[in-house]
């Protein structure tokens, strides 16, 4: 099931879409503000947004567009593609308001399509990163972050970019392929 932060506090848009620090155990020490901005579809990037922010007491914001993307899986697939290959901004529910607050902004977002998603590459392209330490962290399936990095370094030109937590998770294809196969083997009374 998909995480959803507790709490949240202001977006630029109006819509509530920052999760403010929360009182309570300090994280470790650190220079200046911090958030994370995440993107996340089917759950496994939202997991370690969540350590994260929790860790470093960092503000999530979550990365959306503003039309919500196909529910079903293959027709996602080929949203995410022709945004990808169109290289245009898709639109996005929210900005990260207050961003010159922040010295360290987390990044994280799955691979789609062996790229940065479309959804992130709009939010780089809206928000300056300049001077700011951006610490990326990837989920992907099967193929590695494949040239996502090289766009993020290209979009975050004044950005110290650290190199990014790269970790392999589920993907929703295989997740709903042993589904079919059980559903299959299940037989009629369903
Ligand atoms: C539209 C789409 C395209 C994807 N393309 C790739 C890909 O090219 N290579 C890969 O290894 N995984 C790919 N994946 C799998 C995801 O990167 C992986 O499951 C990721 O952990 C999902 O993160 P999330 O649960 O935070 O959405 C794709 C997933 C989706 C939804």
């Amino acid at each position: 099931m998909r995480q959803r932060p507790p709490r949240r506090a202001e977006g630029g848009s109006g819509r509530r879409g920052v999760r403010r620090r929360s009182p309570g155990r300090p994280g470790p020490r650190r220079n200046g503000r911090a958030a994370a901005g995440l993107l996340s579809r089917s759950g496994n990037t939202w997991v370690l947004a969540g350590a994260l922010a929790r860790r470093y007491d960092a503000d999530l914001f979550e990365l959306r567009p503003r039309d919500p993307w196909p529910e079903d899986y293959e027709q996602m697939v080929t949203w995410a593609h022709e945004w990808r290959d169109s290289d245009g901004d898709v639109p996005l529910a929210e900005t990260l308001s207050g961003i010159d607050s922040y010295r360290t902004v987390f990044l994280g977002f799955p691979i789609w399509g062996n790229e940065l998603p479309a959804v992130a590459r709009s939010f780089l392209r809206s928000h300056d990163l300049s001077g700011k330490t951006v610490v990326p962290f990837i989920t992907y399936g099967s193929s590695g972050p494949g040239n996502s990095m090289e766009t993020v370094r290209a979009l975050a030109p004044n950005a110290r970019v650290l190199d990014p937590f790269v970790l392999q998770c589920d993907q929703e294809r295989s997740t709903l392929d042993s589904l079919e196969g059980w559903l299959g083997s299940v037989g009629e009374p369903l």
